[in-house]
């Protein structure tokens, strides 16, 4: 039998069918709540509502615990690229060899972009941040490729989907050569994926350029990190848009622009800068750390804190590892990387951050080793979006298959004047 909650108001008792999750998790299902009471819930931020039930992905915040398709991401990590961690979001399970290669194929043939939309980078002013080009560039894909936009039609939906992995690294490291006047480099499909993201970003027709298996691997760790993170901001906005019957492609250039935030994905950028900031500042991370405290000084850890991690991220132990060992191999020693550390050390043993069960996030290391890497700044939540790019997917399509599919849209309790009389503008 379902088990019920009660909700008693104005004398009336209503029953609320409890929703299990196949983890245990326990929502109450108010589908009927106005039309039996009237009422409707408030809950700013979304703290408390779940938007949806999913099948994609499961975080557990209290014990730091996070799966792809139940799969743990330590270990996907550890023994997949990411285009094989695309195919097992978007299509629900591990590929087999065969289908893997079919995927990996078809996104090959897909990696250059229409010649036109090469015109567009000549229009954006050189200093336009990468963010603002990846989602007009990305919006822009639904004037090039009208062939097949139907959100309810699978054969167009699934080349909307091989058309966007393959080109979204294209597109970004476009946006990086127009930042520094260089060509652009054509895409070439003999590279896997992030091999040949890493050929555009950094050859130039000049001189050979051999892509470091190191840098190959630091990369496809934090893609897959990135992928997928169940009901957050970027991917909310992905539901929000395609569950208008949106295109897909509408709906990701929508997600990019509320990744682009820096209280989301554009955390990594601006931990850097506040990084950098404490460098110059002479190292005090002690300064920062009380500033942070300071409730007359809105100045916050980037990095530090999440909504629904409160013991610690996976994703930040799993990057800072793998900053550590790659720093090593390189023989580099990155100053922001020990001013993290020991910002880190001093925040995780300061009662403030240890009461609120604030912890370093995956934004927090991830930014050092993009540095590794040769990625500039203004680059790092482009990476984010090419890695979240399959979870947005999933999301979009997994919201379209559901039979209970309906337009998303909030209520609200309004709180300005009620009735005026107009007022004719020579008595106003
Ligand atoms: N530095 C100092 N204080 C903080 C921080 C921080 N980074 N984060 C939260 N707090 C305090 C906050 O002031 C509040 O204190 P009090 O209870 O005294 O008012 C308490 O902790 C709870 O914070 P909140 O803002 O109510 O928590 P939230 O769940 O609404 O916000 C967050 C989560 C991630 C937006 C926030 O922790 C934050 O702003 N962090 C810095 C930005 C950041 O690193 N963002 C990346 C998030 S992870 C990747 C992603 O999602 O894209």
């Amino acid at each position: 039998m379902r088990e019920m909650a009660k909700l008693s108001y104005n004398g009336k008792e209503l029953e609320i069918p409890v929703v299990e999750g196949s983890e245990k998790e326990l929502g109450i299902d108010i589908a009927n709540l106005r039309s039996k009471t009237g009422l409707i819930t408030l809950d700013e931020g979304y703290v408390n509502t779940g938007s949806t039930t999913s099948a994609i992905t499961f975080l557990d915040g209290e014990k730091g615990v996070l799966r792809y398709r139940g799969y743990p991401v330590e270990e996907l990590a550890a023994n997949c690229d990411f285009v094989e961690v695309c195919y097992l979001l978007i299509y629900g399970h591990l590929p087999k060899r065969q289908e893997l290669e079919l995927f990996r194929n078809s996104i090959r043939l897909h990696t250059m972009l229409h010649e036109d939309m090469k015109s567009f980078y000549n229009g954006f002013p050189r200093d336009a941040h990468p963010m603002a080009i990846l989602s007009s560039v990305v919006g822009a894909m639904s004037t090039f490729y009208q062939d097949a936009l139907d959100p309810s039609n699978p054969k167009h939906v699934n080349i909307c989907i091989h058309r966007l992995i393959a080109k979204i690294p294209t597109i970004a490291a476009y946006s990086h050569k127009k930042s520094i006047g260089q060509p652009f480099i054509y895409p070439d499909n003999n590279l896997d994926y992030v091999e040949n993201f890493l050929h555009m970003m950094f050859a130039v027709p000049a001189a050979k350029y051999v892509v470091d298996p190191d840098f190959v691997k630091a990369l496809n760790l934090l893609l897959i990190v990135h992928a997928d993170h169940e009901q957050n901001c970027s991917t909310s906005t992905v539901r929000m848009v395609g569950s208008s019957n949106a295109n897909l492609f509408a709906s990701i250039a929508a997600g990019i622009c509320a990744l682009w935030g820096p209280l989301h994905g554009g955390a990594n950028e601006a931990v850097v800068s506040m990084l950098e900031r404490i460098r110059e500042d002479g190292g005090n991370v002690e300064k920062y750390v009380r500033m942070a405290k300071d409730k007359d000084n809105n100045f916050r850890l980037m990095g530090f804190g999440h909504r629904v991690y409160k013991n610690f991220d996976p994703r930040a132990t799993i990057i800072k590892a793998a900053c550590d060992r790659l720093l090593h191999k390189l023989n580099l020693d990155d100053p922001l990387f020990e001013i993290a550390q020991k910002l880190e050390a001093v925040a995780l043993s300061d009662p403030y951050f240890i009461e609120r069960k604030l912890y370093p996030n995956v934004d927090f290391y991830s930014g050092v080793i993009y540095r590794a890497l040769g990625i500039p700044v203004q680059m790092f939540t482009v990476l984010f979006a090419m890695g979240r790019l399959p979870g947005w997917i999933a999301h979009w399509l997994e919201m379209h298959e559901s039979p209970t599919k309906k337009i998303c849209r909030p209520r609200q309790i309004y709180t300005g004047p009620q009735k005026l009389a107009f007022v004719p503008i020579d008595d106003r």
